[in-house]
């Protein structure tokens, strides 16, 4: 079975760039084009495509999409315009790292691109990096699926929470990945799938890609999962992450610190699956890790039905930080960190 691309470059430099509008899933399934950079910012921040290695690939495409008005203008209009770009998709959304670390790749591709190139020849090697880092992002998903699948045994259940599946990556996932990965090699698994208020990632995306995976799957109120394990349905927790600080803190969707805590009480191992990408090691602890705050209409007004009275005071941080003493392993595309110490996660990154 073909799960289509979460984004999808078509053509050169002149090409165009398209994404499955996220927002619209699972009753629709539509595939938007992105033909500014303004509409790939509002595709980032809106949420139709979303997930940290997807938001990095977009943000890649974006920055290819941002130059094409300025391909047959002076290079030096050219490197203006490119650092315009990225200081613009930068503000899109603060947490992801990916974000960040994908369009710094694209800015030192500028950099490094010679005085007597032309803006063509730049705009070449920028789309050859956004094709690399989407490329990469699928063998680096198929990596992490391979090392959480040993993790993982026959006949188990698996909680995850939000969506960090194909439609959060190139094509294939991190915590589903590591879902994806069983279940090809055979392994009977049922994964229990948290709803994810507000926004409803587990309950439209990660049951969705799933069920098109033929895998079972249970969704759930983000509120039953201390009884779910309880009542023993899950042995173990997968999730993904969004930005992981250089101690192993990990912040990933709103509700997973309660999730992990949750687990540890049980003795349920908790696992984070991310790229290298999503290290942020210059960051010591999680505490330095950047929260997005979101539009309050999302818990009051969630899909157009007001749940809540007019005027009332809300809160709503898109992320929490998860510390490392909760997290049993971090898996990675060069295999798993535990325990999750710094020396540990530096190590495996290799610096
Ligand atoms: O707000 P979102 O939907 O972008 O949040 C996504 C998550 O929290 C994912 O778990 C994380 O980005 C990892 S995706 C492989």
């Amino acid at each position: 079975m073909t799960i289509p691309e979460t984004v999808r470059f078509e053509g050169g430099i002149d090409g165009r760039l398209f994404m499955i509008d996220q927002t619209l899933l699972p009753q629709e399934f539509t595939e938007i084009l992105c033909p500014t950079v303004e509409v790939v910012w509002e595709a980032i921040k809106k949420l139709r495509v979303r997930g940290a290695p997807a938001i990095g690939i977009a943000a890649g495409f974006g920055v290819v999409i941002g130059v094409q008005p300025a391909l047959d203008k002076s290079r030096a209009e050219f490197d203006a315009r490119l650092a315009e770009v990225i200081d613009y998709l930068a503000t899109s959304r603060p947490t992801a790292v990916n974000l960040f670390w994908a369009l710094d790749r694209l800015k030192k591709v500028g950099l490094n691109a010679g005085a007597e190139e032309s803006p063509r020849d730049v705009a070449e090697k920028l789309l050859a990096e956004a094709l690399q880092i989407q490329s990469d992002d699928r063998a680096i998903c198929r990596a992490i699926g391979k090392y959480g699948s040993a993790l993982i045994q026959d006949g188990w259940g698996v909680h995850t929470h939000c969506n960090a599946g194909g439609l959060a990556t190139a094509d294939f996932g991190t915590a589903l990945g590591v879902c994806f990965a069983c279940a090809e090699e055979g392994k009977k698994i049922h994964v229990y799938a948290d709803e994810t208020r507000p926004l409803l990632q587990g309950a439209r995306l990660t049951t969705w890609e799933l069920m098109q995976r033929g895998i079972p799957v249970t969704l759930i109120c983000d509120n039953m999962a201390a009884q779910v394990m309880r009542e023993g349905r899950v042995q173990a927790a997968v999730v993904g992450a969004d930005r992981i600080a250089a101690n192993g803190d990990a912040a990933n969707k709103i509700g997973t610190y309660q999730l992990a805590i949750v687990a540890k009480e049980h003795g349920v191992p908790f696992y984070v699956a991310a790229p290298k990408s999503t290290f942020d090691l210059s960051i010591a602890t999680g505490v330095e890790i950047p929260i997005e705050q979101r539009d309050p209409k999302e818990v009051t007004c969630g899909f157009g039905k007001q749940t809540a009275p007019d005027g009332v005071d809300v809160y709503n941080p898109a992320f929490d930080v998860t510390p490392a003493k909760y997290i049993t392993g971090i898996i990675t595309e060069f295999g798993v960190i535990s325990p999750v110490t710094e020396e540990n996660v530096r190590k495996a990154l290799g610096e």
